[in-house]
């Protein structure tokens, strides 16, 4: 885990680029999410794996109470940053996933949520499970419990080994581009990314590159794992960019 956190903090500043264009995700982020929360009456969410904050600015800026946390520094002050060009407020704080008792956190809510495929960095069924019941614990009962993840079975079926994601033009300056673009090695269940950071222009390019290790969580493992901390009626929840499981608190 120390891992994805020495990851996340060196890549923060660089985080938005992950994304195509990322003022517009939170955007559809925020319909997504608004359209499964809105009609159960939700009001309160607890984003725990909130990364640069990408989908609890989303919500803050739909009127939801948010609170948000994370186990990287450099993503959360990021987030923050956000917040402030959003004009929105959410409750910050850092914390691991799988010790959320240990965070002062005002719950419990009416939705917890992880997405943007931040349990796969959990390797172990052990460290899932405990991640699970900790979102469990800060839930309603009744409430919402949802992970989003990468459509590990199309992966692990395809193998494929070169990922392009995206080229942004005069970025980190006027006429230069940066290019992200990934190797991926299998060691089924395991996989490694290798991130690659192109950046130049005409005068030349430099790259850098941050390995990145995921377990890919098979969607019927997750759903179990989810029923085993206190869930039910888990499911899948139609979602373009995604593989999103859901289920509730029992009460
Ligand atoms: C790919 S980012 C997703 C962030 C955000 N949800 C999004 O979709 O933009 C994954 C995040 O999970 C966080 N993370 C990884 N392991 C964690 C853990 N054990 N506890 C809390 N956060 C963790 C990382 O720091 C990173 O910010």
């Amino acid at each position: 885990m120390s891992e994805s956190k020495a990851f996340y903090d060196t890549v923060a500043n660089r985080h938005r680029l992950f994304y195509r264009d990322w003022p517009a995700f939170v955007k559809q982020e925020g319909s997504w999410l608004d359209d499964l929360l809105r009609p159960r009456g939700a009001r309160s969410v607890l984003d725990c794996t909130c990364g640069i904050g990408t989908q609890a600015l989303a919500l803050a800026l739909l009127g939801y109470e948010v609170s948000a946390s994370d186990l990287s520094d450099e993503n959360l002050a990021l987030a923050q940053r956000g917040a402030d060009e959003y004009g929105v407020a959410v409750a910050w704080h850092r914390g691991d996933v799988r010790a959320l008792d240990q965070v002062s956190l005002a719950g419990p809510f009416d939705a917890v949520l992880s997405l943007g495929n931040s349990l796969s960095h959990l390797l172990t069924e052990t460290d899932v499970q405990t991640a699970l019941r900790q979102m469990v614990d800060q839930t309603q009962p009744g409430g919402l419990v949802l992970v989003g993840q990468r459509d590990w079975e199309a992966i692990a079926a395809e193998r494929p080994r070169f990922q392009f994601r995206h080229e942004h033009l005069d970025t980190p300056a006027p006429g230069q581009r940066t290019v992200l673009w990934d190797l991926w090695s299998y060691d089924d269940p395991l996989v490694t990314f290798e991130v690659f950071f192109s950046q130049g222009g005409p005068e030349g390019w430099e790259t850098e590159v941050f390995p990145l290790r995921y377990r890919m969580w098979r969607r019927r493992e997750v759903m179990e794992m989810m029923e085993e901390a206190g869930l039910s009626g888990v499911r899948e929840v139609p979602c373009d960019w995604e593989v999103r499981l859901a289920g509730n608190r029992l009460r």
